[in-house]
């Protein structure tokens, strides 16, 4: 019978522990989010560049164009794209400027 009893006991002391668990220590993760990596190359109408073509995506976007003998239509063509297809706000008179600026310098 007394051994039934201390089973017993040494049940409900194991269950217990269980329950309770090892301490478990939640605390915030907290971590800063990297700076843009992605820049323009410095070159001619630089600001431009920036001012028009950063509002809805990084300098990734242009980085990473493949090389193209015709540079220049390639740019014109991208810019335009911009503008007419995802409605870039971009002033008529920056345009030749911006495709000056990505032919030279990409
Ligand atoms: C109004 C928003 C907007 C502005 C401003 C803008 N883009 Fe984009 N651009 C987009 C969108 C949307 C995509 C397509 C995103 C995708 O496919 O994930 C894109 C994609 C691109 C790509 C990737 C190739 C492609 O054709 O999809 C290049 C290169 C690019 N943009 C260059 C430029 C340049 C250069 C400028 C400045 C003259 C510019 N963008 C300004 C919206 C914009």
């Amino acid at each position: 019978m007394q051994r039934i009893v201390l089973l017993i006991v040494a049940l409900a002391v194991g269950f217990a522990s269980l329950a309770t668990g090892p301490a478990v220590t939640a605390s915030p993760v907290n971590y800063q989010i990297p700076d843009e990596v992605a820049a323009f190359k410095p070159g001619p109408n630089l600001e431009i560049v920036q001012g028009n073509c950063t509002a809805c995506h990084s300098a990734d976007y242009i980085n990473t164009q493949p090389q193209m003998k015709d540079k220049k239509g390639f740019w014109q063509a991208e810019v335009t794209k911009m503008i007419k297809v995802y409605g870039a706000p971009i002033d008529d008179a920056d345009v030749g400027k911006i495709v000056d600026y990505l032919a030279a310098t990409y």
